[in-house]
């Protein structure tokens, strides 16, 4: 349970919040590349509490800017966008993706001040198909983060993105809480229907696993573990890394690079974003007649794209059709009666209200890694707000690669830590980025 205070710290993100001041320091994903078109329409962007306008001029460059005019505030979504810069339609003024005022047509040549003006602007860089934007108080922003999962060239990663109706942290605990798997995705599959071969039967097996966790200079990670064949455990890793990003533990350690981001829109909209190399060993999907597991297979359609604030990436089923929850299904094929991880995920996370009063809760432990989590959040928020301390990964972007989630086998007579260590000098690293000396 989190007190009224700490819940809401960790959960409000706008300007002059704690989380929000905490998230700023950081690159932020803002949209797909694949979003926005040379001369192409804006596009309404909302981030952080922030109602932004995305464009990408006639040169290809992209610009983030707040919606409204610095001229009368007219909203920058109805702009032109034309001869490299977006021109407001209420009185003809153009600026540039810097924010720069180009033009000032209303007023004669005498008069114009357009050199004084300026629209708030924000820093914009394009990497791996994403675009990122910088919305902290820095002149000189600082490295992108290097997390290879994000930074694979495009046609070796699935990016699959959409928005869940709920707060950043309830949609990103849902990554980090390990111990849902064996009961709201698989716990309808009984351990001699997976394929004997696969290490990952053991997750069928054993559903109720031990749990190590700690703090790490990235965020925090865990591994679970039960035995597996005598002498060995099957251990599952996963991590948080400041400030929404997520490696689950769902496939195998050693060729897993792949990463879950959770970019808050405000405090009840969140956009999750799930990347992962496309020549990855699959996740436990198949039974053993090599059927799929019942009730996995996604099914993720979309609703009709609109250009309301809320209106990208929004799932068919939703909280409002209890997504599509089919009961026949739920006594006979699967756990939950609702098709496919993701949408699940997304009734379990959503299900809870918009922002959960954590206060209700009774945690177990099995929700270590949840408590630590929040901890090592709030913290850095505090430190941020109090002691102006800058979390180390800010400017030490390359602290990422110290980590990897995904599953392995060890023996038991070697430390969690040693084992992570071990698994990650083996690890396959497909931009060579992995550092191996991890866990220190
Ligand atoms: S409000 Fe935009 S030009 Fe006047
Ligand atoms: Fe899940």
């Amino acid at each position: 349970m989190l007190s009224a205070r700490d819940n809401d710290t960790l959960t409000r993100v706008g300007p002059g919040t704690p989380m929000g001041d905490l998230m700023r320091q950081y690159w932020i994903p803002a949209c797909l590349s694949s979003e926005l078109e040379a001369d192409g329409e804006p596009m309404r962007l909302l981030l952080l509490g922030e109602q932004l306008i995305a464009f990408r001029d006639t040169a290809g460059r992209i610009g983030i800017m707040e919606h409204r005019c610095p001229h009368r505030c007219a909203s920058l979504f109805f702009g032109r966008n034309e001869e490299n810069g977006l021109r407001c339609v209420y009185h003809g003024w153009k600026f540039d993706v810097e924010g720069n005022c180009l033009d000032m047509p209303n007023v004669p040549p005498s008069q114009d001040f357009k050199s004084k003006v300026k629209a708030k602007a924000y820093k914009v860089v394009e990497r791996g198909g994403f675009v990122w934007t910088y919305m902290g108080p820095r002149a000189v922003a600082p490295p992108l983060p290097e997390i290879e999962a994000l930074m694979l060239p495009e046609a070796e990663n699935g990016i699959r993105v959409h928005q869940r109706e709920c707060n950043w942290m309830q949609s990103l605990e849902g990554d980090i809480d390990t111990s849902h798997f064996g009961f709201l995705h698989i716990g309808g599959v009984d351990a001699d229907d997976v394929d004997p071969d696969t290490i990952h039967r053991w997750s069928v097996v054993d559903r109720a696993p031990d749990y190590k966790a700690r703090e790490t200079e990235w965020g925090t990670m865990y591994c679970a573990y039960r035995e597996a064949e005598p002498g060995t455990y099957y251990y599952r890793f996963a991590h948080f890394l400041l400030p929404f990003f997520t490696f689950t533990p769902n496939g195998s350690f050693k060729d897993q690079v792949q990463c879950t981001i959770n970019v808050p829109m405000d405090d009840t909209h969140t956009m999750t974003y799930n990347c992962g190399w496309t020549k990855r060993t699959p996740p436990l999907q198949t039974m053993k007649t090599g059927e799929p597991i019942p009730g996995l297979v996604p099914d993720m359609k979309y609703l009709p794209r609109t250009n309301d604030w809320y209106g990208r990436w929004r799932l068919e089923a939703r909280r409002g059709n209890d997504y599509f929850v089919d009961r026949e299904m739920q006594r006979h094929v699967n756990y939950t009666g609702i098709q496919g991880i993701g949408r699940q995920d997304q009734a379990a996370v959503e299900c809870m209200g918009e922002i959960v009063d954590r206060s209700l809760e009774h945690l177990a432990p099995s929700d270590r890694m949840i408590m630590i989590t929040r901890r090592r959040l709030v913290n850095a928020a505090r430190e941020l707000q109090e002691q102006k301390k800058v979390p180390a990964t800010v400017d030490g972007a390359h602290i990422y690669r110290l980590a990897r989630g995904g599953a392995f086998i060890a023996p038991m007579n070697v430390d969690w830590l040693d084992a992570y260590a071990k698994n990650l000098r083996e690890a396959t690293s497909p931009l060579g980025m992995l550092i191996a000396q991890a866990a220190e």
